[in-house]
Parts: structure tokens; C-alpha cells; sequence
């Protein structure tokens, strides 16, 4: 399994031996493989450990997190990432679970926009709108992968070019993400990319969470706390309005936390819309693109809390919506809707035909640059 272990070419490097050694150790970071596509290509998983004992798998198709073992109040490990068990089902019946989206998340509005004077065209997959990165985007492509370790992490660097025109994008476009998972139970996602051309980029992962285990049904009780005063309405495609509200007074309001499930039948337009949460709240930060606390969420039930950081703009809180039931998940878990929910940073929906929206333009000599931290803690009491 040694040979999926990559270690950094920079020969006779202080760090790069350090790290070639640490490498070695499959405490933290293990892999094999995890199935072969029906086109014959082999998909290889990662799996993250850490001193706590918990673990995350993550393939090197999609960066798709498979699995996040943590432990409840009483120190029981349950895996709370919904999945697959088998690798071409992320192809076919995948509502982008655990992936890596781009190279936008969300909606561009009738899949068109202008760029300098140009106009782009991206296919259409989602209520008449292009939604996140296309028909194979991101979530899709099989990732050049590499493991290391720190002293008190396990490491994984995924990266990607996407070419001139993919899914109608312009530029080419080099993508790296990197997963760290360390032994106070976070998992820090960053993402980097630049191009050689203008171009607009977005990305996130569309991880599906569920706080008592990935099969254990509805996920209303989780309470949850946004950092947002406002969001994005949206119309009956969930293409942002332009308006940016105010959530008091709305279904919309999680600045105190509150049950999921409180308002999420109220009979308000927005929620009508989206059939329950599937909108973009715009996050508090005392400046733009500060690192600061976006989210927080926890089952009374199981005591599991997720505390979610982010120097993005903008959080999309999905509650599994169009989860139905037709598709078959791990250990036969035929996923209902509000099952899980999903925490996607990001920049806003349909950013490039919105100028009063922070921009998603990314130019050749700039780099695009943002962090995420899921923090898998507990909550003793209610
Ligand atoms: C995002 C979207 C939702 C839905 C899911 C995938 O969260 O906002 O509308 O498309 O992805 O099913």
C-alpha cells in the first residue's frame, strides 16, 4: 500500500525527509482501494486517523468523504457521513454526496454569464439553471492524491487541472485541495486554485451529515445556530433575487440556535421554494473574508456538535430535500428526505450575474485561497 504514499520530490530536504518518514507510519493514513468504475478505472481511499480515534475516509474520486467516524457523548464511534458502498453509484445516484463541488457551487442562472466582454455558456442541469460545475464536474474527476502526515495530523493533498472549456468554464484551471484531519477531531479543508485566463470559481464540499449516524433517520431535532443576519432570497428555481434580507422574523432566523425542525414547516414562500432549507445565508464577519465561527450545530440526542469555520462569505444550508428514498446508501440505507443536512461554504449563488454580490472572478496571476474547518466535538447537556 506503501506506493500510494507520495513523498515530496524536493530530494535532500529537511522537511521533505521528515515528512517522507512520517509518511511511513499507517497510524495516521492508510489507503486502498475502494472499487473499480464500470469504465475499468480503480478508485483508491484514504483513510485519516487520528490519536482520538476517530477517522475519515475520502476517495481520491470527487475528494468524496465516505465515511467520518466520531465519537458521542459516551465515546461511541458512529459514522455520521451519509454514502455509497459501491464507487460508480457517486456517478450515477449521488446527490454530490461527501464531494468536492466545482467549479461552481450552486446555481448560475440559465448557465450563462459574461466575463470581460465574453459570453459563456455552461450546460444546463438543474431546473433550467447550471448547477455545481456541471454534468462531470469536480465531484466526478478522479484526483491526483497524496498523503502526509504532522506531527498531529494526517494529511491529504488532492489536485486537479481542469482544461480550457470544461463544462464550458474559460481558462485552465489548477485546483488543489487538502484535507488535514488532526487529533482535536477537525477536519480543516483548504482549497486553492489559479488559472490562465479569466475564469469564475467556487468550490466547496457537499458533505450530508446526520449527528446520530448516516442511517439513523430524520435530522429535524439538531439544533442548530447560523452566524448570519441576512440571506439571499431566492425565486422557484433557488436563484438568488438579488435582495439580501433580513432573517428576523423569518423561518430563516438561526441566530439563536434552534431545532431544525422548529419553522421548517412554516408555510413562508422561501421555504415553499426550496421545500425546506436550501438557501445561502450571508455570514457575520467583522471584516470581509475573516476566519471566524459560520456555524453550529448538535443532536441532543447523541451529544455530537459540529462547529464549522469558514473565511467565506456566504454558508448554504441544504436539509436534504431531495433525498426520496430511491437510492441505496451504505449498509442499505435507503436515504428519506431530512435525513441529513449539508453545511456548503461558499460564495453566493449565481455570483457572476450579480455585482452586488462579492465577486467570484479569478484572473491569471492571482490566486484563489479559502480555508473551511469542520470541528467534530460534543455538547455534554442541551
Ligand atoms: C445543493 C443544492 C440543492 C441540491 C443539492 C444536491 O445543496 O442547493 O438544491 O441540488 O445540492 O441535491
Amino acid at each position: 500500500m506503501k506506493k500510494f504514499l507520495i513523498c515530496p520530490a524536493i530530494v535532500g530536504a529537511y522537511l521533505s525527509l521528515v515528512s517522507c518518514m512520517t509518511n511511513e507510519n499507517p497510524d495516521r493514513i492508510s489507503v486502498k482501494q475502494f472499487g473499480v468504475l464500470d469504465d475499468g478505472r480503480a478508485v483508491q481511499v484514504y483513510t485519516l486517523k487520528n490519536s482520538a480515534g476517530s477517522s475519515i475516509d475520502i476517495l481520491d474520486l470527487g475528494g468524496i468523504i465516505t465515511a467520518i467516524n466520531v465519537p458521542d457523548r459516551d465515546g461511541t464511534l458512529a459514522d455520521i457521513a451519509l454514502g455509497f458502498d459501491n464507487p460508480e453509484q457517486y456517478l450515477t445516484d449521488s446527490p454530490y454526496m461527501g464531494a468536492l463541488v466545482g467549479r461552481y457551487a450552486n446555481r448560475i442562472a440559465k448557465g450563462k454569464f459574461t466575463l470581460d466582454g465574453n459570453d459563456y455558456s455552461l450546460a444546463i442541469n438543474n431546473m433550467g439553471n447550471a448547477l455545481h460545475g456541471g454534468i462531470v464536474g469536480f465531484d466526478k474527476k478522479i484526483w491526483q492524491s497524496a498523503a502526509s502526515t504532522a506531527d498531529d495530523a494526517a494529511i491529504l493533498t488532492l489536485s486537479l487541472v481542469s482544461p480550457d472549456g470544461d463544462e464550458g468554464y474559460p481558462g485552465a484551471l489548477s485546483a488543489t485541495v487538502t484535507y488535514t484531519f488532526d487529533d482535536q477531531n477537525r477536519l480543516t479543508i483548504s482549497y486553492h486554485a489559479t488559472t490562465d485566463k479569466a475564469t469564475v470559481v467556487n468550490l466547496t464540499n457537499h458533505s450530508y451529515f446526520n449527528l446520530n449516524g448516516h442511517n439513523a433517520g430524520s435530522i429535524l431535532d439538531h439544533v442548530m445556530m447560523i452566524n448570519a443576519a441576512t440571506y439571499t432570497p431566492v425565486d422557484e428555481t433557488l436563484i438568488p433575487t438579488r435582495e439580501i434580507s433580513p432573517v428576523k422574523g423569518t423561518a430563516f432566523d438561526f441566530e439563536n440556535a434552534k431545532p431544525i425542525g422548529r419553522d421548517i414547516g412554516a408555510g413562508e414562500q422561501q421555504i415553499q421554494y426550496g421545500l425546506g432549507y436550501d438557501h445561502n445565508w450571508v455570514l457575520e464577519k467583522s471584516s470581509p473574508n475573516d476566519f471566524e465561527l459560520a456555524a453550529a450545530v448538535y443532536s441532543p440526542k447523541s451529544g455530537r456538535m459540529i462547529s464549522l469555520y469558514t473565511d467565506q462569505p456566504g454558508l448554504q444550508f441544504y436539509t436534504g430535500n431531495f433525498l426520496d428514498g430511491t437510492v441505496t446508501g451504505k449498509d442499505n440505507t435507503r436515504y428519506q428526505k431530512r435525513g441529513a443536512f449539508c453545511l456548503e461554504t461558499q460564495h453566493f449563488p449565481d455570483s457572476p450575474n450579480h455585482p452586488n454580490f462579492p465577486t467570484t472572478i479569478l484572473r491569471p496571476g492571482e490566486t484563489y485561497e479559502t480555508t473551511t474547518v469542520f470541528e467534530f466535538g460534543i455538547l455534554e447537556q442541551d
